[in-house]
């Protein structure tokens, strides 16, 4: 049922702060502001390094998840799409653990993955939406993304389902671990535990302007999404989702990246998406934006009022956030990604919720 929604990706996307204040529950305490402790099969204290795989947007999720470990509890991770991950005779330590995010639990390259795992004698994690499924079965540790059955096949509120898991366990391994102080963890959970109210905020705010860039973006060819830090999956996810829904080609490019190639390809015709949130990495990639604007390039800007407020370019647009925390950013910053993707394809009058040549469960390799 779609309720008063046209789409089931758009009533997906309203869903949103919902579900994942219900994700949240299961992995944080709100009174205490911790992050709850993983105990069973997986201990983040002893293993040396993290193996992550996935496929599609799962696999985008799992990148900003590698950066989170890295960062916060200081755990190497190794990661690839799981078509690659299970060929690439990679050296794992069987002390270590090896995480598997899947929406559906049942896709054929992600589960080789795992069991290529399991051979080399790795705990094995799954952070999978539906629990009855091949992946969590042959896991030894599951972690819910509680985010509900999800129809439509492009992948939205799973995403940001599976982002507040990795976050809340980066948060747990790095206080297992010792690299992440008390008041370093409360003020991280402090920030998740507000971020379904700013998505709500989010989602009532920017639809207008959001609909405007749409059409736009509906008239081009090709789009380009640049990002740096956390930023860059995002900006991968947000050049899949266009890609997958309204069929326009898109790219998703490290912003540090672009003036090595893809800066060629800049001209009128090619709007550039920048999601640069008004973080440590914000200077470097404004001035990649201008290296961009010196070219003739249409700018759409995504940050937040800090961000907005550091920068006037005339040929730009921007799409203003609230001021958030690095670790709800990439959460926040998924809701213009999803929405531009789903109006654009909207006013191409595509097959949203079905869009052509895909399936929502790859079954095959
Ligand atoms: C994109 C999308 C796909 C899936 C991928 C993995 O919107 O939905 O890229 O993310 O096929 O699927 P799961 O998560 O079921 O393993």
């Amino acid at each position: 049922d779609k309720g008063n929604h046209r789409h089931f990706m758009e009533k997906e996307i309203h869903e949103q702060p919902e579900v994942i204040s219900h994700a949240l529950g299961h992995y944080v305490n709100f009174i205490e502001n911790r992050a709850i402790p993983v105990s069973g099969a997986i201990d983040f204290a002893k293993v040396p390094s993290l193996a992550i795989s996935a496929c599609g947007t799962a696999y985008l999720a799992g990148l900003i998840g590698k950066y989170w470990f890295e960062r916060y509890a200081r755990l190497p991770v190794e990661i690839d799409v799981a078509s690659e991950f299970r060929y690439r005779e990679i050296p794992l330590s069987p002390q270590s653990a090896a995480l598997f995010i899947s929406q559906s639990g049942e896709t054929a390259d992600t589960l080789a993955s795992l069991r290529y795992c399991k051979e080399h004698g790795l705990k094995i994690g799954a952070v999978v939406n539906t629990r009855e499924s091949t992946i969590a079965r042959e896991s030894d540790a599951v972690f819910p993304i509680l985010a509900g059955p999800e129809i439509g096949v492009a992948s939205t509120k799973a995403f940001t389902c599976q982002l507040a898991v990795l976050a809340s366990l980066a948060i747990a391994a790095g206080r297992a671990r010792g690299t992440l102080g008390e008041e370093e963890e409360q003020a991280m959970v402090r920030s998740l535990s507000e971020m379904p109210r700013l998505m709500s905020r989010v989602l009532n705010s920017i639809q207008p302007k959001i609909e405007f860039l749409a059409r736009e973006l509906s008239k081009c060819r090709d789009v380009l999404y640049l990002g740096r830090g956390t930023s860059f999956p995002l900006a991968m996810e947000g050049a899949l989702k266009l890609k997958e829904i309204s069929y326009i080609h898109a790219e998703g490019y490290a912003a540090g990246e672009l003036k090595h190639g893809p800066i060629a390809l800049i001209d009128e015709n090619m709007p550039v998406i920048v999601i640069a949130p008004h973080d440590r990495f914000f200077d470097k990639t404004v001035s990649n934006m201008q290296e961009v604007a010196a070219r003739g390039g249409r700018i759409i800007l995504i940050t937040d009022e800090k961000g907005a407020a550091a920068t006037t370019l005339d040929t730009m647009h921007t799409i203003v956030l609230p001021n958030v925390d690095e670790i709800v950013a990439p959460v926040i910053f998924s809701l213009p990604v999803q929405l531009l993707a789903y109006h654009t394809a909207v006013f191409m009058g595509t097959d949203v919720d079905q869009p052509r040549n895909l399936a929502k469960s790859v079954t095959v390799e």
